[in-house]
């Protein structure tokens, strides 16, 4: 039998054969969004808590970045990271301004921000540090899923995965100063943290960890990395959540929020630390003037007189909803700030409570399997948490009451 007819005797191609199959998702094609809501192929709409993952940070699809993009693309869209472009100088001058570092490089992706602050710290660990190249980062920390990304975050899942590993993360327990004080030697050339480990579960470095790692870190000559991929813009009612702590980090990492919904990031860094050679960082699509003139427009609003104070009011509306949803069905606490909240539902029921809100119209995220995350909009209004907090209620008692019809059969 030739391949032809194989083909033909073959189950009929279904709607997502094409599509790579990395993860279990739902049979839903979303084709439009605005604000807090999604809409699918059928016509149904979902009110969305998930954003892209913390991503949209303005909503779906908000004028600004609709804007910004239009005005661009008839403008310049990619001129090759060889050249400098308009936006691309706009957009790092706007992060050095708000963050009190000196420079940044653009990249597409958290994964390769995270992996351009692991060369640079090796490359500065080689030219001051007598070649010391050690990473020292936390259990259960997510940076990413390049190799190198991968070896530093604390997945347990991932300790065998594609190995062999990259050499050089040594881990340590989250809000344990003395572990990386103790895991420091003269191969260590930097200490790298989320602020608030989101994809773990919404588990916050405290404030006094934080202001001992950079202290130590100071002390013992070493950097200090800070991954605001998730934490960072405005998502925590800061506009980084390394303010909440009153500290600056000698390199900071950013995505999601950053291009408000479209591919953008950046390694921020101290100018003592900036020290990559000609050719030792780059990439193609790397400072993109379509790019950087969505974060161009993100900046811009975030920072705008009252973005942020709404953020924290919101946060806190979100947080009260969540702590009644929590005494009402017996659950335990609510974790996180600002708009990156996580409640601990205290029973293994997440995925459960995930499936069922989406057939409820409800998009939220379960981290583990006791857990539920919420990282809507930054713009989210307090009719869509409450509309959002009934869902959960009616959801959970339904889980409840499954749980019960099966404990009775
Ligand atoms: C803290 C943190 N770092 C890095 C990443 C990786 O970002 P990206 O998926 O854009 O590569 C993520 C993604 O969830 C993250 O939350």
């Amino acid at each position: 039998m030739t391949a032809a007819t194989n083909a033909l005797v073959a189950d009929p191609p279904g709607p997502f054969d094409a599509i790579m199959d990395i993860t279990p998702r739902p049979p839903i094609v979303f084709v439009a969004g605005h604000g807090s809501w999604l809409t699918d192929s059928e016509g149904r709409t979902y009110l969305d808590f998930i954003q892209g993952w913390a991503v949209n940070c303005l909503g779906h699809s908000p004028q600004p970045i609709i804007q910004a993009l239009a005005r661009q693309a008839a403008h310049l869209i990619n001129c090759s990271p060889a050249f400098y472009n308009d936006q691309m100088i706009r957009l790092a001058e706007l992060l050095v301004r708000h963050s009190g570092l000196h420079q940044v490089f653009l990249a597409n992706s958290g994964a390769e921000a995270n992996e351009g602050a692991i060369k640079l710290a090796r490359k500065w660990g080689a030219k001051h540090r007598d070649g010391a190249y050690e990473i020292i980062t936390m259990d259960h920390g997510f940076h990413g899923r390049t190799l190198a990304t991968m070896a530093a975050s604390g997945k347990p899942q991932w300790e065998q995965l594609y190995a062999p590993k990259v050499p050089g993360f040594v881990k340590v327990p989250l809000n344990d100063l003395a572990a990386v004080a103790a895991a420091m030697t003269p191969r260590t050339v930097a200490v790298m943290l989320e602020p608030i480990q989101g994809e773990a579960g919404v588990f916050e470095a405290t404030v006094p960890f934080l202001r001992g790692l950079r202290e130590l870190t100071s002390a013992r000559g070493v950097l200090l990395i800070l991954d605001e991929i998730q934490t960072g813009i405005g998502r925590t009612g800061r506009l980084f959540g390394f303010e909440h702590a009153d500290i600056t980090p000698d390199i900071m990492t950013l995505a999601k929020g950053l291009g408000g919904g479209v591919p953008l990031a950046a390694l921020v860094a101290h100018r003592d630390v900036c020290c990559f050679d000609y050719g030792d960082q780059g990439g193609t699509f790397c400072g993109n003037p379509l790019m950087a003139a969505a974060g161009c427009a993100v900046i811009e609003e975030i920072t705008k007189p009252g973005f942020l104070a709404r953020v924290v009011q919101a946060g806190e509306h979100l947080a009260n909803g969540l702590r009644a949803i929590s005494h009402r069905h017996g659950g335990g606490e609510v974790r996180g700030q600002g708009l990156l909240l996580a409640l601990d539902l205290k029973r293994d029921i997440a995925t459960e409570v995930v499936d069922l809100a989406r057939e409820h119209g409800l998009l939220i995220n379960g981290p583990r399997a006791d857990t539920l995350r919420f990282m809507p909009a930054l713009t989210v209004a307090d009719a869509e948490i409450d509309r959002m907090i009934d869902l959960l209620d009616g959801v959970l008692l339904d889980v409840s009451a499954n749980r019960r019809r099966e404990a009775i059969a």
